[in-house]
């Protein structure tokens, strides 16, 4: 998706919520907002992801675990409006070595993501990542975080490279293989940021 940097901008006075094209994300204060909220189809292997987000996700928000973001239409009222979607960040590290300086590089982890059932297909998953990478990869960040990570099954890997992340050690032989994988996305590259 190609964008201008100006396009991607924090809600006056809120460092914490991210404005971009008609839609916004903010952290989830309130979690009853996701109350009847279903992302997950038969077909998908992650099913427990309504349960986490309905039932567990304000607990790792209470224990500081990780923080969820909700995506919601800017609009009058958003903030208790049933949301869009949801991404759960937490943080993390990746082994990939970097100039012989650093063993391993700091990240942030897309622990559960997911866009309404009902809205999938219609490019708030992709527009919702882009403004994950935006938001974490603003230069005057609190903390150091060079990477998005995220686990993930080969089903899913074209989305995620499409988004502009890379599997970890190389895709898997077998593309029917149900076992996760790492993928990850470098904050610095050139391509994300235009
Ligand atoms: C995966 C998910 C977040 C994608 O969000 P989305 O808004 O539906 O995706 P987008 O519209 O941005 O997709 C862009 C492209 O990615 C690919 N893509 C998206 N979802 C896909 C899926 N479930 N399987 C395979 N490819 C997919 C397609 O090529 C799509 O383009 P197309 O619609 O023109 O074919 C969403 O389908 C979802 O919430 N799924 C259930 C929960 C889940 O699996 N979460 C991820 C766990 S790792």
């Amino acid at each position: 998706m190609t964008f201008k940097p100006s396009e991607v901008m924090f809600l006056p006075g809120d460092r914490n919520a991210l404005v971009f094209r008609g839609l916004i994300m903010k952290p989830v204060e309130d979690f009853r907002i996701f109350n009847g909220f279903s992302c997950a189809r038969p077909d998908d292997k992650d099913k427990d992801i309504d349960h986490f987000i309905r039932d567990d996700a304000q607990r790792y928000f209470k224990d500081k675990v990780a923080v969820t973001y909700g995506l919601f239409f800017n609009e009058r009222g958003w903030k208790t409006r049933y949301p869009l979607g949801f991404a759960t960040l937490q943080n993390d590290a990746i082994e990939i070595p970097y100039k012989d300086y650093y063993p391993n590089m700091p990240a942030v982890k897309i622990g559960r993501f997911g866009i309404r059932l009902e809205q999938q297909r219609k490019r708030y998953g992709s527009t919702f990542l882009l403004m994950i990478c935006q938001f974490m990869g603003q230069p005057n960040n609190r903390t150091g975080c060079r990477y998005l990570t995220l686990n993930t099954y080969p089903p899913l890997i074209n989305f995620y490279e499409k988004n502009n992340f890379t599997v970890l050690g190389g895709k898997p032989p077998n593309p029917r293989s149900t076992k996760q994988l790492v993928m990850y996305l470098d904050l610095l590259a050139r391509s994300i940021h235009r």
